[in-house]
């Protein structure tokens, strides 16, 4: 078992109740559920510690003690900033220093988590605009699941779109249950209402309607017809892109070509990536 040893016998005066070895400037929060998807999917929530402050569609780094060091990696918290708990979209990566440790994880357990959260996929890196495309594809929806349960997000925007491509059709299931919590959340089905339109796709599985990678589908217009809206405009359009490097690239010379430029925390513009996420 590769979780810390739950000691608590001796806690040294200010270091709370963490267990033993874990280092004084990181948080360490317990686990409280754990949602497996598929062999390579999973999400779970943790404890929030008080005082730890994020803007929805932000990223923290987050950890294990393996053996006797902490391992860390960049994670999209996919819970709102409103939320008491944190919420975490995973991959499983069967050799990978961090996930192969962090997927047998379960309630209870401790997870590390650095004090300081930061990213470009936020609301304030935006200039008002209408209508939001947010571009994801696999677990590059955890920010997005943040967002759209932000209401925020519909203060500021007519119309959010979410798009979200996978390989198979077993990986949307997470975007599926996002969607089915909003409806029957009791104060954001109100906030919500009819402005949030989920737009999921699939590559390599044909057993599924709506196919093709979300480019594809920008370059041939197709996503615009299914969804009844115009083309592209940097009038009305604002976007945000998470996922691999190449699909960030692509969608981001899309949308370049559709006279959309490029913003960031210290200047707003009219659309951002994340390029820290780690697929
Ligand atoms: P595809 O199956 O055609 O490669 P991955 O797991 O490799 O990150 O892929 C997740 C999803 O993103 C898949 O549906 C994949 O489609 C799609 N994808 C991969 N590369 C790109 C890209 N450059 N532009 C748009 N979509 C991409």
């Amino acid at each position: 078992m590769n979780a810390p040893a739950k000691t608590e016998d001796f806690v040294a005066p200010g270091a709370e109740n963490k267990p033993a070895g874990i280092p004084d400037n990181v948080y360490a929060e317990t686990v409280l559920a754990v949602e497996h998807y598929t062999d390579f999917l999973f999400r779970f929530r943790m404890t929030r510690p008080a005082g730890f402050r994020f803007r929805s569609g932000e990223f923290a780094m987050i950890g294990l003690m393996v053996g006797d060091k902490p391992i860390y990696r960049a994670y999209s918290i996919a819970s709102p900033a409103w939320d008491e708990e944190l919420e975490f979209f995973s991959i499983k990566v069967p050799d990978g220093p961090l996930t192969s440790h962090l997927q047998k994880i379960k309630p209870g357990d401790t997870v590390l988590m650095r004090k300081k959260p930061t990213g470009t996929l936020v609301l304030d890196a935006l200039t008002p605009g209408k209508r939001l495309y947010m571009f994801s594809t696999g677990t590059g929806i955890a920010p997005f699941a943040s967002l759209i349960r932000d209401p925020e997000t519909y203060e500021k925007f007519d119309e959010v779109i979410l798009t979200h491509t996978c390989r198979e059709v077993a990986e949307l299931k997470y975007g599926f249950d996002l969607m089915e919590e909003i409806r029957n959340h009791e104060f954001l089905s109100e906030i919500v209402g009819d402005k949030l339109k989920h737009y999921p796709t699939v590559t390599r599985d044909p057993s599924y309607p709506n196919q093709g990678r979300i480019t594809d589908l920008i370059e041939s217009g197709k996503l615009f017809t299914d969804l009844g809206v115009p083309p592209l405009d940097p009038a009305t359009d604002r976007g945000m892109i998470c996922g691999s490097t190449e699909m960030l690239k692509d969608t981001k010379a899309l949308l370049e070509k559709a006279g959309l430029t490029e913003g960031a925390n210290s200047q707003p513009a009219e659309f951002v990536i994340e390029r820290a996420f780690v697929g």
